[in-house]
């Protein structure tokens, strides 16, 4: 494999403090990217209820490594090949029927599960950091490209971020701003081996 160009770590680091009990929500590509947050919570001292979701089980992974680490491990799959069926939107649920209240959720995901997770922790009050990843270009704080809007203020989340408090967070402007180049993302695939199965769509992370 060849890596052209890497940039990082861009930034700052996810706070670590002892919060309490903490559910820690990865979703596609978070689901690697939760875990050494989920560990330094847990070496802080909380109690850390995992919480991984996939569209089918067999997009799961490092499940050892989760429950070595996790007090409670949960699943969501959108097939119901394992744990909960369905999507995240489910969480309001598992939170009752979790054994103590939840102090914090951290969530790492696709856009669209980072909105969901703080749409279902809203009404709850339960204080909510998602890892926000906009289209970047430089990644320095100078294009304005990554920028957000939280709260009442712009944010870059390049410099400033990556995690916000996901209740603050404009999504729909977000969301607005990730589709800017889904016509040139979808080129690719256009001209791929792809094009021979006309049926064949890419299933996107929030299908
Ligand atoms: S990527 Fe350019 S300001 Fe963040």
């Amino acid at each position: 494999m060849e890596l052209p160009t890497v940039v990082g770590p861009l930034g700052n680091a996810t706070e670590i403090e002892k919060y309490g009990t903490v559910l820690c929500v990865g979703g596609c590509y978070g689901i690697g990217s939760i875990f050494p947050i989920a560990r330094a919570l847990k070496q802080a001292g909380n109690k850390v209820i995992t919480l991984i979701e996939a569209r089918s089980s067999y997009l799961f992974y490092w499940e050892e490594r989760y429950k070595e680490i996790s007090d409670q491990f949960v699943h969501i799959t959108r097939d119901g090949t394992k744990g909960y069926k369905g999507h995240v939107d489910r969480l309001p649920e598992i939170i009752k029927s979790l054994d103590e209240p939840v102090d914090r959720v951290i969530v790492n995901g696709c856009t669209y599960c980072l909105k969901r997770v703080s749409d279902a922790t809203r009404p709850l009050e339960i204080p909510t950091w998602v890892s926000l990843n906009p289209i970047m270009i430089d990644g320095t704080g100078m294009c304005g490209v990554c920028r957000v809007s939280v709260g009442s203020e712009t944010r870059f989340a390049c410099v400033h971020g990556p995690d916000f408090d996901g209740h603050e967070v404009n999504w729909e402007e977000l969301l607005q701003r990730r589709k800017t180049y889904m016509p040139e993302e979808v080129v690719p695939l256009r001209t791929s081996k792809s094009e021979e199965h006309p049926h064949q769509h890419r299933e996107g992370c929030h299908g």
